[in-house]
């Protein structure tokens, strides 16, 4: 006890507070997202984001290399194809734009590790994760039919050269679906980084915007999860942890830092969390309002997912981050 206890001895000074440090940012720890759009020369900002942009491959491919050159290990395509219809043949089609980007990264920078969001809302024409009977207007997912779709997607997504596949439908048995599917196409050592706790969050408009993947009617409530709740994401991991998911995500980042604590507590495989568009948004509005040092914030928020338990973080800030450690 006082006075013998004093813990601000270790406070002193730089060279002691960075001895007792315990948690360390890296550039490994992170995964940036890009959107893959269809043509040539192609880069609109997203105006809900500032910094981030819609981009055509050439540009995605411009996109990786810098990526690859600031030490970032992987990044994570979404497409917003030409075309969308009931049943996402953009998502599942080999010349889809996602597996296009795919092989162009892969191509240009071997090294690179892409790992393909194995989705299928950007594809419907409806904007829901997977099939609706015909004539629904409620929104609410067919979840057996929509396993064989993400499993053609899957596959065709690692052919085109993705090198993890990372399903986030909330569909019911889908990493068990897409293992099988991997498994028959020859693709046994190609990882699933599963969505395995996913909110049905608020969070996620900016993202909408950016991937055009709003649904047209309903929510997306009776597949993803109501934000009260914590034990079901327990199971949630350890359904899939069963099915054989190789890595599992917690998803939207800030406000479940419970809930990564709590995933971190039950597994040793290695936890991701998903720092949402909503989550970069706000800092961004905020920053370029000068309410907020966009900087310190940043790296405040992403060291305390990881002190939270995430191995790794997905974020729009994976870029900047990286630039301001190497300054500091
Ligand atoms: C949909 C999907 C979403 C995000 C990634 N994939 C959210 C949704 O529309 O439900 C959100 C990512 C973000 O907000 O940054 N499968
Ligand atoms: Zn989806």
């Amino acid at each position: 006890m006082f006075p013998i206890n004093r813990p601000r001895r270790l406070r002193q000074n730089s060279q002691l507070r960075r001895m007792v440090q315990e948690t360390v940012l890296t550039a490994n720890d992170l995964i940036y997202p890009l959107f893959a759009v269809p043509g040539e020369a192609v880069a609109v900002e997203v105006k809900s984001m500032p910094g981030v942009y819609q981009l055509s491959v050439d540009k995605i491919v411009e996109e990786a290399k810098e990526v690859y050159d600031l030490g970032i290990p992987a990044i994570i395509l979404f497409g917003i194809p030409e075309n969308k219809d009931a049943d996402a043949t953009g998502a599942w089609h080999d010349c889809g734009i996602v597996q296009k980007a795919a092989t162009a990264v892969k191509e240009a920078v071997p090294d690179l590790v892409v790992i393909a969001d194995t989705c299928l809302c950007e594809y419907t024409s409806h904007g829901h994760c997977g099939y609706l009977e015909v004539g629904d207007l409620t929104g609410k997912v067919l979840n057996d039919p929509t396993l064989d779709l993400l499993k053609k997607t899957a596959v065709s997504q690692a052919k085109a050269g993705a090198d993890i596949i990372a399903p986030s439908g909330m569909m019911d048995g889908f990493v068990q679906a897409i293992r099988e599917g991997l498994d028959e196409a020859g693709f046994q050592d190609t990882p699933i980084l599963s969505y395995a706790a996913k909110y049905a969050s608020a969070y996620y408009g900016p993202f909408r915007d950016a991937a055009e993947s709003s649904p047209q009617f309903g929510d997306r409530r009776t597949y993803q999860m109501d934000p009260a709740n914590g034990k079901e994401a327990l199971k949630e991991v350890q359904l899939d942890i069963a099915e054989g998911a190789d890595m599992l995500m917690v998803k939207p980042a800030l406000s479940y830092m419970d809930i990564i604590w709590r995933v971190k507590e039950i597994t040793n495989l290695p936890v991701a969390a998903y720092n949402v568009s909503g989550e970069y948004s706000m800092v961004k509005a905020a920053a370029l309002n000068g309410w907020i040092d966009e900087k310190k914030v940043t790296l405040e928020t992403l060291t305390s997912f990881k002190r939270a338990g995430a191995d790794l973080i997905l974020t729009y800030h994976a870029k900047d981050a990286v630039r301001w450690l190497n300054e500091s």
